[in-house]
């Protein structure tokens, strides 16, 4: 069988992480090149793919090859047709956003509020603004790696409360949308309990595993103390060093790796000019 792995093209993004790949279809990837994708993928942590014309059945059927579709809890945004993709969008249709307009605000790493927290995403750009709305990933191994010796072994055995309720998490506040929306509280899952530091089950990798939007607190950690661990990591984590800023071009396909790195939609997009992404989320492991 004919391999696309000859023609595939492969250039680092950043020091820290990222890579861009060309001259593949991700709809008809043989498993040869998949596996040496998914290879680069586990390495580089953050894959552009450029180019892709895919259908959101096209989506699916990609990000399955990396395990099982992982369902958004909010459904109003989820493709009436296709379930597994999630529209995010600031277009309006009849008064109404066709999409989660703001989805991605504050850095995260998906999903990690429930037990089994998302281990790769799946963005496709549909439509890109002329200005704003780009995306940024953070390295969490260079995070991790770049912790004094004395903070590694502080963190060690630790375990991190994540929750979805913006309500429990000061530092952050609550979207207008939602101030009036009882089912908005409702969705939120009970908290989750994760370690500090992860391993990433294919590269054996630690990375920290903790972001602003869902990491409210430390297990068996009084509130003082646990809020002063997190500020100074949270400090430690944001250094541009750690970090790759995606601007978008219709077509782009982005992958990204939870385990070890977190993400933030950048926003910015004056009124009048319309995104919309493609998004579709795929199960990790129970973290460890
Ligand atoms: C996300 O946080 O999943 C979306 C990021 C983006 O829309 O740029």
């Amino acid at each position: 069988m004919a391999t696309m792995l000859n023609q595939m093209a492969v250039r680092p993004l950043s020091d820290a992480l990222g890579a861009e790949v060309s001259g593949i279809d991700v709809s008809k990837i043989d498993d040869p090149t998949f596996r040496e994708l998914r290879d680069i993928f586990h390495d580089r942590l953050v894959l552009v793919v450029k180019d892709q014309d895919l259908s959101p059945a096209d989506q699916t059927a990609f990000a399955r090859r990396f395990g099982e579709i992982q369902y958004h809890i909010s459904p109003e945004y989820l493709m009436k047709d296709q379930p597994e993709v999630m529209i995010l969008s600031n277009e309006k249709e009849d008064g109404k956003f066709i999409g989660l307009p703001d989805g991605g605000s504050e850095w995260h790493s998906d999903h990690s509020y429930v037990d089994q927290p998302t281990g790769y995403t799946v963005l496709h750009a549909i439509k890109v603004p002329r200005d704003g709305g780009d995306t940024e990933w953070t390295s969490m191994v260079r995070a991790y790696d770049s912790l004094s010796d004395d903070m590694k072994r502080r963190l060690g055995g630790l375990i991190g409360t994540h929750s979805f309720n913006r309500l429990k998490n000061s530092r952050l506040t609550v979207p207008v949308r939602h101030g009036n929306d009882p089912d908005y509280y409702k969705r939120s899952p009970p908290d989750s309990y994760h370690p500090v530091v992860r391993t990433h089950p294919a590269t054996g990798r630690k990375a920290l595993y903790m972001s602003p939007r869902f990491t409210i607190g430390i297990k068996d950690m009084d509130d003082v103390a646990a809020r002063s661990l997190l500020d100074e990591l949270f400090a430690h984590i944001n250094n541009r060093a750690f970090v790759y800023r995606h601007r978008w071009t219709v077509g782009d396909l982005l992958l990204w790796d939870n385990r070890a790195t977190i993400h933030l939609a950048c926003g910015g997009v004056p009124e009048g000019q319309h995104r919309r992404m493609h998004r579709t989320t795929v199960l990790g492991e129970i973290p460890f």
